[in-house]
């Protein structure tokens, strides 16, 4: 996996969550066996419970500190790698997390490149005090961008509200076309209650795009 080539003895690294990372994780693992002397901090407690159960040791992000590289997926990127995150529900610690990183490192297949971003609903955590207020507020943000009709959509697990690992609510958001990522993120980031959103911006620096005729490792 071309993104070993980024992981060097003595590394302290991010390791993302989902399917994507999660293969990461399996990949890195094999070369920790094979003598690669590195420590990581999960953005995840899916994540943590994989990479521990396969022999990497990680610790909490707080006894790090900085980090040299996070690796992770995403739902969406577009050319200039704004991403849209959090189908797995973790995008408050991924976001924590790369963002205490040197380097973040997306890796994606070619089919999560997109001309504009917001196909995928953009996920948005909130606490759950007032939730449903601030879940008004969102659509009353969309509404001024110009999507009048966007009906943000409690995620759901089991029957019962989903709760991220920080026991926060999720909702999906789906703008269908953001035209101007940064702006959705500052208007979104100024509603009080609403945790953390799902728009990565100017966090990715590289993405390692995977497709039909192998990896392809891209740069900005
Ligand atoms: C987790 O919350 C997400 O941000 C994932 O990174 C993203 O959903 C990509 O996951 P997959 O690799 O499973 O598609």
């Amino acid at each position: 996996m071309r993104a070993l080539d980024y992981v060097r003895d003595g590394m302290k690294l991010g390791l993302g969550s989902g399917s994507t990372a999660e293969i990461f994780v399996e990949v890195l693992a094999e070369r920790v066996g094979a003598g690669l002397s590195i420590v990581g901090t999960a953005t995840s407690q899916r994540t943590a419970d994989k990479a521990l159960g396969l022999g990497i040791k990680l610790f909490e992000l707080d006894e790090l500190g900085a980090l040299d590289v996070t690796i992770d997926g995403t739902d969406e990127t577009d050319a200039e790698f704004n991403l849209i995150k959090g189908g797995g529900g973790a995008l408050l610690r991924e976001k924590i997390v790369a963002s205490a990183s040197r380097e973040m490192i997306v890796i994606v297949d070619d089919t999560k490149l997109v001309a504009s971003l917001g196909k995928f609903p953009l996920p948005i955590e909130v606490i759950p005090f007032g939730h449903i207020t601030t879940a008004r507020r969102v659509a009353a943000v969309a509404n001024e961008l110009g999507k009048p009709n966007l009906v943000p959509k409690q995620r759901m697990k089991d029957g019962a509200p989903y709760r991220t690992d920080s026991g926060n609510y999720i909702y999906d958001c789906p703008f269908e076309r953001i035209a101007d990522p940064r702006l959705l993120a500052l208007a979104l980031s100024s509603i009080p209650g609403i945790v953390e959103h799902g728009l990565f911006i100017g966090l990715a620096k590289r993405v390692i795009l995977a497709g039909a005729g192998g990896a392809k490792v891209l740069e900005l």
